[in-house]
């Protein structure tokens, strides 16, 4: 297997029609830590890991973070590497906490913001100010922003593929609500003891657990990519 095999079954997956086709994707060390324990960003990716990261933003419509990793990373989420193309940049973000000077905001395409029902106006003000585009969202019952019409409003705005790209808590919501179509990991060889990529994914010990059917893997340099569809 290869990247481009990678790419070709992207390229070859059926959209759904009613939200765009997800991929999720992380870098992680071998025993799955994303970050160190306290949540500092460390770059865990090596070169050839990177570029295939940049070319999974370019394939995609829409790059999705969540704001845990806003305020920690502080990302572009430009696609580089001599990208032909730009993804939309997209944060859930309930309370509007992204700052007005997060780097997301130079993006050439301003972030579409996904947020709760009800934006607090100084914030959004604040935001448009900066060219962000808020968009009002219904809550799950857990208070945060509804995954299923956030989806729907993309795939209505054309957002046909959509690159999860975290943090954990993010990727975790999108595996329990079902929404993953492939999962791409890329895997250091090293060992950090850091934070975990996912939080618990099943209710109990005796729930069956999600695995990665049919999964595929290759060489990115010293690093690894695994990839598959996630399925309970
Ligand atoms: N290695 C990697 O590939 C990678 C990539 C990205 C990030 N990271 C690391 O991940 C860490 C940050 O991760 P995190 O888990 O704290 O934050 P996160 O997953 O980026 O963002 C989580 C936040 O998103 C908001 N949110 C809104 N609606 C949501 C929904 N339906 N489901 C889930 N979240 C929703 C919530 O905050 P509100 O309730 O306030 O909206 C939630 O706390 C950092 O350490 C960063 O370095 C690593």
């Amino acid at each position: 297997m290869s990247t481009a095999s990678f790419f070709q079954a992207l390229a070859q997956s059926p959209i759904p029609p009613d939200r765009p086709l997800v991929i999720q994707t992380w870098a992680q060390t071998l025993d799955g830590s994303v970050a160190w324990p306290d949540g500092t960003p460390l770059l865990i990716s090596n070169p050839e890991s990177m570029r295939f990261t940049h070319q999974l933003r370019a394939f995609c419509d829409g790059i999705l973070v969540g704001i845990g990793a806003v305020l920690t990373d502080d990302p572009q989420l430009t696609a580089r590497y001599g990208a032909q193309r730009q993804p939309q940049p997209l944060i859930l973000d309930t309370h509007l906490r992204l700052p007005p000077h997060a780097r997301v905001l130079q993006h050439r395409r301003p972030p579409w913001v996904l947020t709760g029902p009800q934006p607090h106006p100084r914030r959004a003000q604040a935001l448009r100010e900066q060219g962000a585009h808020i968009v009002p969202l219904p809550l799950t019952a857990e208070g945060r922003v509804d995954l299923a019409a956030g989806l729907r409003f993309l795939r209505t705005r054309g957002i046909r593929t959509l690159m999860v790209e975290g943090g954990p808590t993010v990727h975790t919501a999108f595996l329990r609500a079902g929404f993953s179509d492939w999962l791409a990991m890329t895997l250091s060889p090293r060992l950090l003891g850091g934070l975990p990529a996912l939080r618990p994914l099943v209710p109990s010990l005796h729930a069956s657990l999600p695995v990665l059917d049919p999964r595929h893997w290759t060489d990115l340099g010293t690093d690894l990519l695994l990839w598959g569809t996630p399925r309970l």
